[in-house]
């Protein structure tokens, strides 16, 4: 052999330390499969979901085309299900061998191939697919050694595939998170505006009914007003998502602001008693998260409470900061709640997102939403 067995395994794993995608990785190992082991073709297939088939995913062979015969001669054998349970070597010549299903098909051994053999990618959860390499001449590899040396080529790439794998399934939960989080986003800013419309939008229908025209005037001041706020949170909120939320603010300022606006566009009185020691400071996230819990609990209380008055309670103790919302309305069965109702489950989301906690409470009249989270002093 022209390369040693060190000199090739450097090879594969020099192969797979410098590709960027799994697609170049399988391509670069068959391509050092085919130059290191010397053979005339070699593929390289995954094991499907199932466990039980495999996936072409390249070749490399001497000829442009990956061939047919020597496709169907690396996957075709009957020995697959027992390579999967003992993790060896799959040996296949076209004489001298004792087992018939090892033996090279005919229509191989026309097209010129000899000799062929499958070996097995190993990692800590079992066989995850087969490296193949196929040759024009008898097995080039017959010591112990050898079929060690095939054996380790095995594992080393079972265990890189491993963990590419790995990284595919945690790049995909954090995109799931991700787009978990852009739906709270956007159940929290937009459809919290589209309904706050909606009602003024009845509320105008019920004054043109009545003939009120100077109320009309006055609702569609208020839609025209709030389409155009929302047009600018859409631009704000397009913004926040690709920018990194750096800044950071006293949190009575931040409550006092919500607030304002808040009694600014519903007839409920509210607001805010501060029993801190000193102003608080939230980190960038934790303020987010902490506005946009302050404006779904008032909106629940616009849209559900009927109560007369709200009053928002800012205090702080060992580090940690409470915020609590509280109402005079009609309460509700917090047990409850109906599944598909994504408020309350997605303020509990944000406030656990940056180490607080949410509690709502509602015993008979009023409710009450209580929230903890980390602060800083200054
Ligand atoms: N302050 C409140 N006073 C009375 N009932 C409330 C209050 N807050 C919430 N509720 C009740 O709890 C239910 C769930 O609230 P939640 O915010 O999870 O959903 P929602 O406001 O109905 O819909 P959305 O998913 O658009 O927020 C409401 O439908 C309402 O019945
Ligand atoms: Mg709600």
């Amino acid at each position: 052999m022209r390369h040693s067995h060190y000199e090739t395994l450097l090879a594969f794993c020099e192969a797979m330390e410098w590709a960027s995608d799994s697609a170049t990785v399988y391509q670069r190992l068959v391509d050092v499969s085919f130059e290191y082991l010397e053979c005339s073709v070699t593929h390289l297939h995954l094991l499907d979901l199932t466990g039980k088939s495999f996936v072409h995913l390249a070749a490399h062979d001497e000829q442009t085309a990956p061939d047919y015969y020597t496709r169907s001669l690396t996957t075709q054998v009957g020995r697959m299900g027992w390579m999967i349970e003992n993790r060896d070597l799959i040996i296949m010549e076209d004489y001298e061998h004792p087992h018939a299903e090892d033996v090279i098909p005919f229509v191989a051994v026309q097209a010129g191939y000899r000799s062929a053999v499958c070996i097995p990618l190993c990692s800590s959860s079992g066989v995850l697919g087969m490296l193949s390499v196929v040759y024009k001449t008898p097995l080039p590899w017959k010591s112990d050694e050898d079929r060690v040396f095939l054996r380790q080529i095995g594992t080393v790439l079972g265990t890189f595939i491993q963990r590419i794998q790995m990284q595919k399934k945690d790049l995909e939960l954090r995109v799931l998170e991700e787009r978990k989080q852009l739906g709270s986003e956007i159940h929290d800013s937009i459809s919290q505006m589209a309904s706050a419309l909606a009602l003024h939008a009845d509320t105008a229908q019920e004054c043109f009914e009545d003939g009120d025209m100077a109320s009309l005037n006055r609702e569609l001041e208020v839609l025209s007003d709030q389409l155009r706020q929302m047009s600018k949170v859409l631009r704000d909120e397009m913004l926040s998502l690709r920018a990194p939320l750096l800044d950071s603010g006293d949190v009575e300022e931040l409550l006092a602001d919500i607030l304002g606006r808040f009694q600014g566009l519903w007839d409920i009185e509210a607001q805010l008693h501060v029993r801190a020691e000193g102003p608080l400071f939230l980190s960038g996230p934790t303020r987010l998260q902490l506005a946009r819990i302050v404006n779904e609990s008032l909106l629940n209380v616009m849209r559900h409470s009927r109560a007369r008055r709200v009053d928002v309670y800012l205090s702080s103790r060992n580090g940690r900061g409470f915020v609590d919302i509280v109402d005079d309305g009609v309460g509700f069965n917090v047990g409850e709640v109906a599944p598909e109702r994504l408020g309350i489950r997605i303020m509990k989301e944000r406030a656990e997102s940056v180490g607080g906690l949410l509690e709502v409470v509602s015993e008979g009249e009023g409710t009450a939403v209580r929230l903890d989270i980390p602060v800083t002093h200054s």
